[in-house]
This record gives structure tokens, sequence and C-alpha cells, in this order.
């Protein structure tokens, strides 16, 4: 979908031409001048109709003949002095729907915003790089796997033009949005695609790729990684025909002749995660293609910062390895040496994320010496048992840290809700012949995962773990902004995170 910025609507197009209302039905300028150009037709529609113009709600007529458009769309901004700049993302998002579902090819947005005293903050021209923002993440599709009956699927919104009074205000704002969008894309396909075509060396390829934004990318193999010790990630890679890999993102915003301090992002990237030895059953391995969302979430926030040319010093590092039960693979009851040298009793082959992030973490610490780490994973079942689909959980050894990652996710609506560490719930972790065992018990098994990675953060090291098992996909129904499984969870939020804190 093509997103442009104009001064005017084009009279001579026949697209969609949405336009605004407020709460109760009180027409816009531009809704009053489609009105009269449709003889009257919308202050019709609105009479025979239950549309009271809530944000986001819809009424459409089809153009009468003599107005140069497909149809008119009134679309709800509900109270102007309560909109704000996510609500617009969503009302963005569901013209979108609406417009797929009628099978609009071109649509012209003319939806100002009310503002000044009795409005909201958002005037006009960045309302529409925020609307423009919600429907680019509602347009997205992945569907290259689709080869049947594709006119069912092809039919899409192809042009969206966003009429605005400053088109350089408008521009300008959405520059930095759609970086951002660029990002999310890039982290939902990477979680959409199945594991036969991203496995590590895939992954890996992909990222190497993302050079020609200024990313700095190296991905390291396994002979490499043996050499220098990276036995728990290794580990769990073991079991698998693909090869293991870790790839480091840098960026580097900053002016180049100071030396500067990194903050550091580590993803969990399992490509597939059947458990390993200590086997999935058939309903709980379906969708661990997804297990490598926090990879993912990495990955797309690096790009975000190197498109936008973010003025932060950044590093994103990825442990890229499949799950897999063979005759090589490790097994319940091995003990593995990590690369920080603590020695780990492995007690279940499926509790292998935490192997992953162990050694990723460590190298990370070691080599740039970040100001902060915070890592993402899909790393528990539990968490999803305890906050749902709503929120990811976070655990961090940090109060500021974790207070500005709560923050941005209230701004970004991607939430993170605070979960305990404490040394209390070590005793759970204690193996009987190593440093340290890879599951707790029955009970409060995020936190457990969380004080296992704790044991990899060095001494006055600030690190905030992100759980995000519950949020890198949706089943079942979807959301304004997310029409597809992947979800992307992570980018907008760590984005916001350097945006408003760290730049
Ligand atoms: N990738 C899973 C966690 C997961 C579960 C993510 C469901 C998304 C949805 C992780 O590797 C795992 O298997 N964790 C185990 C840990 C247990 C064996 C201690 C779990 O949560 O059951
Ligand atoms: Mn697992
Ligand atoms: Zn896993």
């Amino acid at each position: 979908m093509q997103i442009s910025f104009a001064p005017a609507r084009n009279a001579a197009s026949g697209a969609s031409w949405v336009v605004a209302a407020y709460d109760g039905g009180a027409l816009s300028a531009a809704a009053s001048r489609a009105d009269k150009a449709a003889g009257g037709a919308l202050t019709r529609a609105l009479k025979v109709s239950r549309f009271k113009a809530k944000p986001g709600e819809m009424l459409e007529v089809l153009a009468p003949a003599g107005v140069p458009a497909s149809r008119i769309i009134l679309v709800g901004l509900g109270k102007p002095e309560a909109l704000d700049a996510k609500g617009l993302e969503v009302i963005g998002a569901k013209i979108v729907a609406r417009l797929h579902q009628l099978g609009e090819t071109d649509a012209v947005l003319e939806v100002e915003t009310q503002t000044g005293k009795s409005g909201g903050k958002v005037k006009t021209p960045m309302a529409a790089a925020h609307l423009a923002f919600g429907a680019r993440l509602r347009a997205y599709r992945f569907e290259h796997y689709r080869t049947r009956n594709l006119e069912e699927y092809e039919k899409r919104l192809a042009n969206l033009v966003m009429v605005t009074s400053d088109v350089a205000a408008a521009k300008k704002n959405y520059a930095a949005l759609s970086a951002v969008a660029d990002g999310v894309v890039l982290a939902r396909d990477l979680v959409n695609e199945p594991p036969n075509i991203l496995y590590p060396a895939e992954f890996a390829r992909r990222v190497k790729a993302l050079s020609k934004s200024g990313l700095k990318v190296e991905v390291l193999g396994e002979a490499e990684m043996k050499k220098m010790g990276f036995g728990a990630l290794l580990g769990v890679g073991q079991g698998s025909m693909r090869e293991s890999q870790l790839v480091v993102m840098q960026w580097n915003g900053l002016p180049k002749n100071k030396k500067t301090q990194p903050i550091a992002f580590v993803g969990k990237g399992v490509c597939f995660d059947s458990g390993g030895l200590s086997l999935k059953p058939g309903a709980a391995m379906m969708g661990m293609k997804g297990d490598m969302g926090g990879a993912a979430a990495v990955t797309g926030t690096m790009l975000v910062l190197a498109t936008r040319k973010a003025r932060v010093h950044a590093v994103g590092v990825i442990g890229l390895v499949e799950n897999m039960p063979d005759g090589g693979a490790i097994r319940p009851d091995d003990v593995l040496k990590s690369l920080s040298g603590q020695m780990i009793e492995v007690l279940n082959t499926d509790a292998e994320g935490r192997l992953v992030l162990a050694d990723a973490l460590t190298y990370t610490q070691r080599r740039f010496k970040p100001k902060f780490v915070i890592d993402l994973a899909t790393l528990t079942g539990a968490i999803v048992q305890a906050l749902g689909f709503e929120h990811a959980g976070v655990f961090s050894n940090d109060d500021k840290l974790t207070d500005n990652l709560v923050q941005a996710g209230r701004e970004t609506g991607e939430r993170v809700w605070r979960l305990p560490l404490d040394p209390a719930y070590d005793k759970m972790i204690r193996s009987k012949i190593a440093d340290v065992k890879n599951i707790g018990g029955a009970n409060s098994g995020s936190i457990t995962a969380a004080q296992f990675l704790n044991r990899f953060i060095d001494d006055g090291m600030a690190w905030a773990h992100l759980d995000i098992a519950g949020v890198a996909w949706q089943d079942g129904e979807q959301r304004p902004m997310i029409p597809s499984w992947g979800t992307g969870w992570g980018v907008h939020l760590l984005n916001r995170l350097v945006r408003d804190n760290y730049e």
C-alpha cells in the first residue's frame, strides 16, 4: 500500500472519500463539503442510522452521480478532547479494515481533528501521520505461501492519500512513524515465517541484508562459538540439523570520535522449539516457530533505530538455534558449561530459552560493557497463565529502567507488568551436582526463569528481562492494528523507550 500526503483532494479521482464526524454526529468541514456535494446524502444517512461518531465508528454512502468518488465514508472521531495519537492510530487501522472489506483499492482521507480550547492536542498534520501509521500496520499481510484463489486475497488497498493542511509537517511526522512500522513489519514477517524456511542461518542472512540501512552486522557460527565456549547455547542447537548462529547488530548514531557506552538488547531466537528430548505434546508444539519472537523484536528495533538515524549507540544480540530431538541432542541430566563458566544441569530440554540467553547475555556484557541490557524472550508458558495476552512480564534489578519501560508501554500500547526478582526463589533452581539447574518447580515458573537469567548478569549491571510468551503472537480475535499471527510486539515499545529516555 502506497501512502501519500496532499494539500487537497484530487476531485477527479474515483476513490473512497473518508471524512470525519465528531461525537454525536457533528460534521467536520470536509464532511460538510462532502455532504453538500452529495446533495445532503450524509445528513439523511445520519438521520436514518444509529451512527453516533464514536471513535472508529463508520457510516458509508455510495457516492451519488456527479460526486467524483466511489463512496463517502463518515468516520467517527468521538470527543475531540479525548482523542490522542494512539486513538488516531486505531481509527486509521479501522478505516483500512473497512476499506478492505469493501474491496476498495483507492482512498482519500480528509480527516481534520479539532484542537484548541475544547479540542484535543493532536493537530491535523500530526493526526494525518498517526492515522497513516495505524493504516500501515493494519494493511500488513503475510500471504507469501498462497498460490490459489488469489483474487480473494489480492484485492487490497493500493493507494491511501492523506489530505492535510501542512503536507511538509505531516510528512516529517510520518517519517519517524514509518520507520517504526518498517521495524514492526520486519518483526512480524520473521515470526510468521515457517520454520523450514526461517532456520538460524536464514534468519542471520536476513539480518545481514539489513546492513544497507546502516546497521553493522556480524554473524558467529558454531565453530567460532565453540572456540569461545558457548556451551549452553550450542547445547540447545546440538540436536538440530541446522547450524546455530549468534548475530550481533550495532547502530551508532553518536559522534564516532567519542567513545560511548552502548545500550544493549538481547533476543531469544529459537526458530523452532520442539522441546528437544523433553518433547512437547502436539498441541503445545504448534506455533513454536514463533519462539524467536524476542530475536525478531530486537532485529526490528535495531532496524528502526538505524532507519530513523536515532542519536543513540545501541547493540542487538540474538541467539539463533533450533531445539530438536535426535541422537546428538542434549539429554535431561546433562551438564553444560556456559560461556560464563557456570555449570548448568539441564533437567528439561524444553527449558532451552534460558540456556540460549545465558550465553548471549554473557557475551553482550563482556564485549560491550553496556549501560543496561534488556532481553526479550518467549520464555515461559507460565507468563501466559499469569498475565494473559495484554501484558508482557518485566523482571528487573533497576527501578528507573523498569519505570521507563512501563511508561513506554503505556504510550505505545505494548504494556508491561512488573513481577518480582528475589533471591528467595533461588533455592528452586539449586542443582544437586552443578551451579544451577534449568528448571524450578511446579510454581512461579516465570520468576524462576528470571532468577536463572539473573545468574548471568554481572554485578552492578542494570538489566530488564521481558517475558513476551503471551504477546509475540496472537490466536483468535485480531486487534485493530495487528492483522496477523505474528504481532511484532516490542519494536514500538523499545523504540519509544530509546526515543524518550536515551537520545
Ligand atoms: N518457548 C517455550 C515457552 C512458551 C510456551 C512460549 C508457550 C509461548 C507459549 C519455552 O521454551 C518452554 O518450553 N518453557 C517451558 C519451561 C519449563 C519446561 C520449565 C514451559 O513454559 O513450559
Ligand atoms: Mn521450550
Ligand atoms: Zn522455547
